[in-house]
């Protein structure tokens, strides 16, 4: 919906109501100015692109003063001169080209500098500023001048320009600056937002850069400790710096996809399970990893590092422990979106089963103990389905974190 399609909130004032004598004209025609300042106000709050809301003015400007021509001038230092950025009534090759003087001796320069609105009703006999040629050359007999302000220095000028005769009055430089101070504050909005987005922009490629400095970092770490497991000459300790290393290289792995993710929060949680069980599927071999799962789940990064960590717990025991007679038996992972709420994981394996009479909450074993701490840490449920055959553990974690928690 344009802005003059909108239900006004006030009834309109009936055309016919008003007398049609230079009273009721000049009544008409401040009404009118309203209505158009109104017009303005809506589309710099509509979020009109910067080009818009300068021909909006130029046009709106000239139409409420019934002139022939508007210009919005903006100012260029560097040659103290101000360029006709937009305009109405202008012939071709003026708005975008032509400039005037932005001295104290020319009107628009007077307004620029000093503050003041310029009215020049007479440029002929103008003896306070010289008029610049381009009014000459159109034949511009009476002029109003009001500054522009913008981010913090003032942007130009706002000019009407008129060939017939007649004057502008102090209402009518009233209704020019009023589209000018509407004007120069969508052009300090529009400039803030810009900083805004660079500022985000900036952030948001720091971030990335962070995340891509700890996902290296971590794989140097990842990789000692793989050296190290090689070299110690301990079969225990070595299968433990084994486990801290693919602990370490999981979380490597969501880094990894943060760096490279449009998105700096959320990760596909499917590709990066894939890549993590990828990992696993070396620690755990002779056995398969037979991992099925949805297209994509996207997760908060931080809660897909703990579901990763619970699946390289699970996958890992079940490689140590269901199958101790070796063979092609197989690790299954599932991952399943519930609802819109929450996501399933699960690991089974058909193996020889849990000890008889395991009890995973009194368990004093590293494995169980962190596998219960990072699902309290995810809000989620994990129990063990009975099966016929091996072990199954299910987890039901919510999407989201829960907010109460501190
Ligand atoms: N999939 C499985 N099949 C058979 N037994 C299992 C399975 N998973 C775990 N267990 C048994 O449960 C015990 C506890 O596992 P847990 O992960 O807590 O400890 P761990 O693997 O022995 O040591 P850690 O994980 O601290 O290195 C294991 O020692 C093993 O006997
Ligand atoms: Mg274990």
């Amino acid at each position: 919906m344009t802005p003059t399609q909108q239900q006004p909130i006030v009834e309109p004032v009936p055309a016919d109501s008003i007398p049609d004598d230079t009273t009721g004209r000049a009544l008409r025609l401040r009404i009118r100015q309203q209505e158009l300042l109104a017009e303005l106000g809506v589309l710099a709050l509509q979020g009109t692109s910067f080009t818009g809301m300068l021909e909006h003015t130029a046009r709106i400007t000239a139409e409420g003063l019934g002139a022939d021509y508007c210009k919005v001038l903006e100012y260029l230092p560097a040659e103290n001169r101000l360029l006709v950025k937009a305009g109405v009534g202008w012939g071709p090759g003026v708005v975008g080209h032509a400039t005037v003087g932005a001295d104290l001796a020319s009107p628009a320069g007077y307004a620029l500098h000093t503050g003041k609105p310029v009215i020049s009703n007479h440029l002929g006999n103008e003896q306070r500023f010289r008029t610049p040629e381009l009014l000459v050359e159109h034949g511009i007999r009476r002029a109003m001048n009001v500054i522009l302000q913008g981010d913090g220095s003032p942007f130009g000028v706002l000019e009407v320009d008129s060939r017939s005769e007649g004057e502008f009055s102090e209402h009518d430089v009233a209704f020019l600056q009023g589209a000018a101070n509407i004007l120069g504050m969508a052009i300090e909005q529009q400039r803030y937002q810009r900083k805004l987005q660079l500022a985000l922009d900036r952030h948001q490629v720091l971030l990335k850069e962070v995340n891509h400095r700890v996902k290296n970092s971590l794989q140097v770490v990842s990789s000692m400790l793989h050296l190290q497991s090689a070299a110690v000459g301990d079969p225990d300790l070595s299968d433990r710096l084994t486990e801290a290393s693919n602990r370490i290289a999981a979380i490597g792995h969501a880094y990894e996809r943060l760096a490279y993710n449009a998105d700096y929060e959320n990760i596909d949680l499917v590709a990066y399970l894939r890549e993590v069980i990828e990992d696993l599927e070396k620690s755990a071999a002779p056995f398969k990893i037979d991992f099925v799962a949805p297209d994509e789940i996207q997760f908060a990064a931080d809660r897909a590092i703990l579901v990763a960590l619970i699946i390289n717990e699970l996958v890992l025991n079940a490689g140590k422990y269901a199958y101790p007679d070796g063979g092609s038996g197989s690790i299954f992972v599932r991952l399943v979106q519930l609802d819109s709420t929450s996501v399933q994981v699960s690991v089974r394996d058909e193996g020889i089963g849990m000890p008889a009479g395991f009890d995973p909450s009194a368990s004093k074993r590293l494995g169980t103990r962190l596998v219960n701490a990072l699902a309290r840490q995810l809000d989620a449920e994990l129990t063990q389905p009975a099966t016929a055959v091996g072990t199954n553990f299910t987890l039901i974690v919510p999407l989201q974190a829960n907010t109460k928690r501190v």
